[in-house]
Order: structure tokens, then sequence, then C-alpha cells
């Protein structure tokens, strides 16, 4: 099914949407207002012209009686009892502009006329010729209408008769006693007065009346809307917690699993469970260092480094025991073995990047993973990278894995002293390290003490990172003798 498409209608806010119903109520009652107004206009303009002539004709009966009580007999211009009945006339007051007339029932010539003392030619008007328009729309001369009276014991006959430019009402009573007609004529233009006299005030209280419902039913709408918004906020908020809650679950289960995964792979060759807890200490401090020397205040680098360093020898389950775990120096075949960890490391993670699709976390912890033994000049491995090549994250790692390998105990050798650790690592500045880097390490050096030292004297195995049984039992169950390691062959001799 092919549903309309009222893209005009697109609401961006709650105000647009208010306007919207307001402004379709203006238009309803702006049509209703006028499709309203000329129906009842008809309507009543056809009630007050019955009314009208009904009045036309009452009066032409009232009159007719009398004129007859006053004159019994023809009368002629100008005589005594013409002049009493030229005296009703020109007193008769009538509503809308009405005014009285007697014409000759024999000659149709006008015999009273309000005017007709100050304009005596009207007596040669023949009034009963005048054409008038009956109800029912037949059309006959007065005189012909007045004939018929005897017919059809009419004793009124109503009709409209042009005048000039305007219409008039007039009504015909015949005065057989005087051989005449009485005329009582009323403007017909006065029903569309007394229609506008009408219609004018409603129409102001009918535009009042829906002025007032429109901002009755605006509010009443806005505070619908407020109320169903703040029903959705509610059920929003809700969800928002929840999924809040089943990220942050995630994200637990997520990182534990990851850490527990680098320390199955660092459990084949260090002594201590604590190298990834520092390396990530390590690593998060330098890169919050770095970021605020670059004017950054907030950066997702500093957010994903600690727990993505983690994984930065994960490629040693790719080297042999026979080589990972060799006591002494490595032959130079041996340690062209160990030096394939950071591509079985990548290799590892493309794998699980492919499964699950374009992630900026394991994009993080594939670039430390590849080229933390690359070095600034270019001679680290495996891929020779010089520079900004090599990923800041992988330079930061590097320096932070260099100083726990310099400050850690080992078999063969006791911990560096911190001057010592920094020592070498300020001669690595330009060689080894990004001297950016180094400039920040030195700027936080306070920290990577304090965490050493921590770590050192106390002998902890239980630090925070470390939060779940799996993780912890796999920390206690660090082989406690191990001559070598990837990072110590790499990294730490001096
Ligand atoms: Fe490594
Ligand atoms: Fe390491």
């Amino acid at each position: 099914m092919i549903r309309p498409s009222f893209s005009f209608l697109k609401l961006r806010s709650k105000s647009q949407l208010v306007e919207w119903l307001a402004g379709t109520q203006v238009v309803l009652l702006a049509i209703a207002l006028v499709c309203f107004s000329g129906w009842i206009k008809i309507k009543l303009g056809a009630l007050i012209r019955e009314q009208i002539i009904a009045e036309n004709q009452l009066i032409a009966e009232q009159m007719g009686r009398v004129l007859a009580s006053v004159q019994s007999a023809p009368v002629e211009f100008g005589d005594e009892n013409w002049g009493r009945l030229q005296t009703i006339v020109e007193d008769a007051k009538l509503p809308n502009d009405g005014y009285l007339c007697i014409a000759s029932s024999e000659t149709g010539k006008l015999l009273c006329h309000p005017k007709m003392r100050t304009s005596p030619g009207l007596r040669n008007s023949s009034v009963g010729q005048i054409q008038l328009e009956m109800q029912d729309s037949c059309k006959s001369t007065l005189l012909a209408a007045i004939r018929d009276f005897d017919k059809t014991k009419i004793e009124v006959v109503t009709g409209l008769v042009g005048a000039g430019t305007r219409t008039e009402i007039v009504s015909a009573a015949v005065l057989p006693q005087i051989n005449g007609v009485l005329l009582v004529h009323q403007a017909e233009a006065s029903t569309q007065q007394a229609v506008s006299r009408i219609l004018t005030p409603l129409g102001y209280v009918g535009l009042v009346i829906g002025l007032a419902m429109i901002i009755i039913t605006t509010k009443v709408g806005v505070a619908i809307i407020k109320r169903y918004e703040n029903e959705l906020a509610i059920i929003n908020e809700g969800l928002e917690q929840t999924v809040r809650d089943r990220t942050r679950a995630l994200t637990k289960t997520r990182d534990a699993v990851i850490f527990g995964l680098a320390k199955l792979a660092e459990s084949r060759d260090s002594d201590t469970g604590e190298h990834l807890e520092r390396i990530s200490l390590f690593s998060t401090e330098l890169a919050a260092t770095v970021e605020r020397r670059a004017g950054n205040s907030h950066s997702p680098l500093v957010d994903s480094i600690g727990l993505a360093s983690s994984l930065h020898d994960i490629g040693k389950v790719g080297v042999p025991d026979r080589v990972l775990l060799k006591p002494g120096r490595l032959e130079a075949e041996e340690r062209k073995i160990i030096e394939i960890h950071p591509k079985v490391g990548e290799d590892c993670l493309n794998a699980i990047e492919e499964r699950l699709g374009n992630d900026g976390f394991l994009s993080l912890a594939k670039e430390i993973c590849a080229y933390h033994h690359e070095k600034w000049d270019g001679s680290g491995y495996p891929y020779q990278l010089a520079g900004s090549q090599i990923p800041i994250s992988a330079r930061i790692v590097a320096v932070a894995d260099v100083y726990d390998a310099l400050r850690s105990r080992r078999p063969y050798k006791d911990p560096m002293t911190h001057e010592a650790a920094r020592q070498i690592i300020l001669q690595g500045s330009g060689k080894h390290f990004d001297p950016d880097i180094v400039d920040s390490f030195l700027e936080c050096e306070s920290a990577f003490e304090r965490i050493s030292s921590n770590y050192l004297a106390a002998n902890l195995v239980s630090p925070s990172v470390i939060t779940t049984p799996l993780l912890v039992s796999m920390a206690s169950a660090t082989p406690s003798v191990i001559q070598t390691s990837v990072c110590n062959v790499c990294h730490a001799t001096p």
C-alpha cells in the first residue's frame, strides 16, 4: 500500500507541532465562518423577506380599512376629500423606508403620493402598468393583478417592483369605494440591512467563541503533549539506564576476557603476574600526559590504552617453548623466532576483527600489538617503521614496557632504581623512543616511580584491575621461575 508523503509536515520541535495545530484550527474556523455565514445569510434573508412581505400585506389591509372608513366615494384631485387622503398618505410612517400611494383602479394613474403636492406631475405616472414580480415568479402589471382580485377573492396582492436602481416590495389593496388601489412600498434592500444587523454581531460572537476554543484546545493540546513527553522521558530514562547497565556489564565481561587472554599469553614466560597490570597503569598515565600536553582535555586513547596495552605481547603464544623458555642468551636464529610475536599478535587480532567488524578498541590493541617493538630511528621490528609512522599508542606502550622491564625483579637481575631506568629511557630518546613521549614521561615520572615502587615493596598480587576469580587464579598460577621473557630479551637488556 502506497502511503502519501507529507514531507512539508515534518515537525522538528514541539513548538512547530503546536503552531500546526493552532494554524489548522484557525483555517478550519475561517472556512466554517465563511461557509456558515453564507448559508445563514441566505436562510436569514429569506426569513426576513417573508416577514417584510407579511408585514407589508398587513399594513396594506389595515391602511385599506382606515382609508375606507375615511372616504367612501371617489375623489377628484385637489378637492377636500382628496386632501384628506393625501394627508394620510403623507403622514404615514412605514418601516424600511416605506411609503403609501393611491392609484386609480380604472386608469392606473397616481392619485396620492407623499410628494404629490410638491410634484403634481406625478399624477401622470401610470403605476397601473408597473410590472409586479409575484412570489411564484409570475409577472403581471399592477392593473392586471388588481383585476384578478375579483376572480381569486384575494384582497391584497404582493410583488417586487423595479424602481430605478432599487427593488421595492409592493403590496396592493383594492379600495372599491373610491375606485382606487392602495399601494404600500418597502425597499427590498432593507432585507439585506436587516440580515447584516443580525449577522454582524453574530459573526463577532462566533469569532470570539472560535478563537476562545482555539486557545483552549491549543492549551489542552500543549498540556497533553507535555504529559506525553514527560512519560516518554521517564520510559526513555529507564531504557537508557537498562542499556547503560547492560553495556557496563558487557564491557566488564569483555575487559575481563581480554585481560584473561593477555594473562594467559603472559603466563608462559613471566616470573610475576603483575607486568600487565603495571603496563596498563603506566600507559594510561603516559597517554594522559601526552594528551594534556597536546591540549586535549579528554581522549578515547586515555580511556582504552590501559586495557589495549595488556594485549601487547599476546603473540607470545606463537613462540615455541624451547625458545621462549630458554635459559641464557638467545642465538640469532632464536631471536628471529621471538621477533615474530608482534605479527602473530597482529594476525590474531585481525582474525577477531574480521569476525566482529570494525572496532575502535580492537584497532588500538592491534596497532599496539604490531608496533610496540618499533623504534623511533627505524631500527625496531617487525616492520622497521620510524618516527611518526609508528602509531602514538605503540610509542607510548614502548616506553611503558621498557620502563617496567627495567624496574622488575628477574631471576637473573635485581630491579633497577627509578633513576637508572629513567637514565636509560633518556638515552633512548630520539633513538628507541619518541622524544615527545620521553618528555611526557619526564612530566609524569613520579607517577611511574610510585606505581613501580608500590608493586616492588608490597609484592602485590591483587591489583585493582583483577576483578574476577578467574583472573585472580590465573595471576597466582603464573610460573614463579622463568629465566627469560620476550620483553626482557627485546627491551630490558641494558
Ligand atoms: Fe613484546
Ligand atoms: Fe611486555
